[in-house]
């Protein structure tokens, strides 16, 4: 058996558009290929609109590639339901909005239940229950069960997202897929967000894919930065290397360009106050 891996092979996405009798396509992402090693996070940065969620969609199985692989240890991944179905066992994705990736209607528990008995059919109740609130006390969100009976409008954004990430751990996942996981969160809490992703990495040796356009924290929480510029991957390596000697124009543009100067400026700082305090 091969090394845990999951690995983007040529991946290539077209979108067609129609606008009255005209069609035009679109070269949304165009022959990407990564691979992810389990304990190791690569950030995935570039503007909006550059193919980030394209990729995250198609790695979770949401979108179907014009073209190219996704391997999952080296084995190719089929397309079928039961095969999805195992694969996002493995494979979960944290989305960007924390206000739309939660049911109202639904309970926390019952977010949590659902992933855990579809991938663990022969728990009990009481052991369903007691991994739910295991999972909730891995994302700190205490006293669990009072967050198990809760419904998604009685927590905070952060909490939410501790939810959504608690539910993707559910299944027992190797690795995630985070689609700009913070960029909805309010600054303040972002960091916090971002360090319990890292530590529960560590704990359960996860390979993570960090989209974000945010290279202070690609930088702090990625081992390797891609940089997708207009569907392309024009410059990747080290995090380091990336950030501090960038080779490719538009990487370069975009350490100049703070595409939310307020905020930027200051998660660079608390990530400062956070390097300083290590
Ligand atoms: N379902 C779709 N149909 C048509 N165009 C799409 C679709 N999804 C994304 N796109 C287009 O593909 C490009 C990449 O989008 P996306 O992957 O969402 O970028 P990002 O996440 O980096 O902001 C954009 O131009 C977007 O408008
Ligand atoms: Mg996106």
């Amino acid at each position: 058996m091969s090394a845990p891996t999951l690995e983007a092979r040529n991946l290539v996405k077209d979108f067609h558009l129609r606008s009255g009798f005209t069609t035009s396509t679109l070269h949304a992402v165009k022959d990407v290929s990564f691979t992810i090693e389990a304990g190791k996070t690569i950030a995935l940065v570039g503007e909006s609109g550059s193919g980030k969620s394209t990729i995250a969609r198609m790695l979770m199985k949401l979108e179907t590639p014009t073209s190219g692989q996704i391997l999952l240890d080296g084995q190719e991944t089929g397309t079928s339901g039961r095969a999805v179905e195992g694969y996002r066992s493995q494979v979960q994705m944290v989305f960007q909005d924390p206000f739309a990736s939660l049911n109202p209607y639904h309970t926390i528990f019952h977010h949590l239940e659902r992933p855990i008995r579809l991938h663990h059919p022969r728990l009990s109740r009481t052991e369903v229950r007691e991994r739910a609130l295991e999972l909730l006390e891995r994302v700190r969100l205490s006293p669990a069960e009072s967050f198990a009976e809760r419904r998604p409008h009685e927590l905070s954004g952060g909490q939410r997202q501790r939810v959504a990430i608690a539910r993707a751990l559910a299944p027992g996942a190797r690795f995630i897929v985070a689609d700009e996981p913070v960029s909805m969160l309010d600054v303040s809490i972002r960091l916090g967000v971002l360090n319990l992703l890292a530590d529960l990495q560590r704990e359960d040796d996860l390979g993570v894919l960090y989209i974000t356009h945010d290279l202070a924290t690609a930088r702090h929480f990625s081992d390797e930065i891609m940089v997708l510029y207009k569907g392309d991957v024009v410059e990747r390596g080290p995090a380091d290397e990336v950030i501090l000697n960038p080779q490719h124009e538009y990487t370069k543009t975009l350490l100049g360009a703070a595409p939310e100067p307020e905020n930027l400026g200051r998660l660079r700082d608390e990530v400062r106050a956070e390097l300083a305090g290590l």
